[in-house]
């Protein structure tokens, strides 16, 4: 068992019908409790570290822990950069021995999107490692860029072949309405998702893996928790899983889930001091929080992803 690219994962997803989820992983707890859930359900799954978890945490522990959870689950995984600001920071990841990296330059312009996105390309494809880049963009936050609600930019179809061709680009992210962080719709708005663009895209490039960011469904049993035991998320809204589902039957190959992770995380921990204020060994609050953050794995890989069952 070995970190391996997500080439045969894509191919399989499409073919398939299903996605491949991409946990963000920050500590060891986050790190076992995705791989215990995708190796029990004989799932794929990606880890992706953002540029926030390699200063948190330090790429060097977590691709050691990442090397850790193949040993200790007997599955393959890929391990991926998430969000790449610049060449550098996937240099960095390349040359430490991810299998895949993003390159974000959804932010630049068209032209400079490409320039980038090809010169990374071409230094992880020379090392076997595959590319994952961004047209359009999503609203919310991704470390330290904000993307106010109502000024993200939805992808625009006709760009697509020219990107991909360009860049020799593995695998794109596309903006369809999908946003970071826990407050992706106003209250009182009914979610929606421009399944149109991605139906358009998927013409445009077939059997071209398609990625989508911001797709935490938000859960609402965890954001009630939290809110029960002190919290204070009264507005959070996620992506509703029906529409993750059928966007997994469609083209897209991998969905994005960091905050789904934290709320699982705050809800154990939170129900833990309130109902034991006595507790103060990590160990009390952690592994119920990894089991919050294991069964809530489960619950996508079966019942969002379609992805169990595939190894
Ligand atoms: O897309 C952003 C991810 O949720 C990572 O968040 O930069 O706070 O680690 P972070
Ligand atoms: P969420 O905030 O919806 O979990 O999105 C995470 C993400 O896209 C990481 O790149
Ligand atoms: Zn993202």
């Amino acid at each position: 068992m070995a970190l391996v690219t997500t080439k045969e994962m894509f191919k399989k997803a499409y073919a398939g019908g299903y996605a491949i989820g991409a946990f963000n992983i920050n500590n060891m707890e986050i790190i076992q409790a995705i791989t215990e859930a995708a190796a029990e359900a004989k799932s794929p799954v990606i880890l992706q570290v953002s540029a926030g978890a390699r200063k948190y945490a330090k790429q060097e522990y977590l691709l050691a822990l990442a090397h850790a959870a193949i040993k200790d689950s007997g599955i393959d995984l890929a391990l991926h950069l998430d969000h790449g600001a610049d060449f550098e920071i996937c240099k960095a990841c390349i040359d430490g021995g991810f299998t895949s990296v993003m390159i974000d330059g959804s932010h630049h312009s068209f032209e400079d999107n490409i320039a980038l996105t090809k010169k990374v390309c071409d230094y992880a494809h020379e090392r076997g490692v595959v590319v994952e880049g961004e047209l359009g963009t999503l609203a919310g936050v991704e470390d330290d860029v904000v993307v106010e609600a109502g000024k993200e930019l939805f992808t625009d179809p006709s760009q697509v072949e020219e990107f991909v061709s360009k860049t020799g680009v593995d695998s794109l992210a596309i903006a369809i309405g999908t946003s970071h962080g826990a407050y992706k719709f106003k209250p009182g708005t009914t979610p929606h998702l421009r399944f149109d663009i991605l139906e358009e895209i998927s013409k445009r490039i077939p059997e071209f893996p398609i990625v989508l960011h911001g797709a935490s469904s938000v859960v609402p049993e965890l954001v009630a928790e939290i809110n029960a035991c002190g919290g204070k998320l009264d507005d959070a809204l996620g992506i509703p899983e029906e529409m993750l589902r059928k966007a997994a039957s469609m083209a897209v190959c991998k969905i994005n889930i960091d905050s789904d992770i934290r709320l699982a995380m705050t809800a154990g921990i939170r129900r833990v001091f309130k109902n034991s204020p006595e507790v103060f060994d990590p160990r009390g609050y952690l592994s119920v929080a990894r089991d919050e953050v294991r069964k809530m794995v489960t619950h996508k890989i079966n019942n969002v992803l379609g992805s169990a069952n595939t190894l």
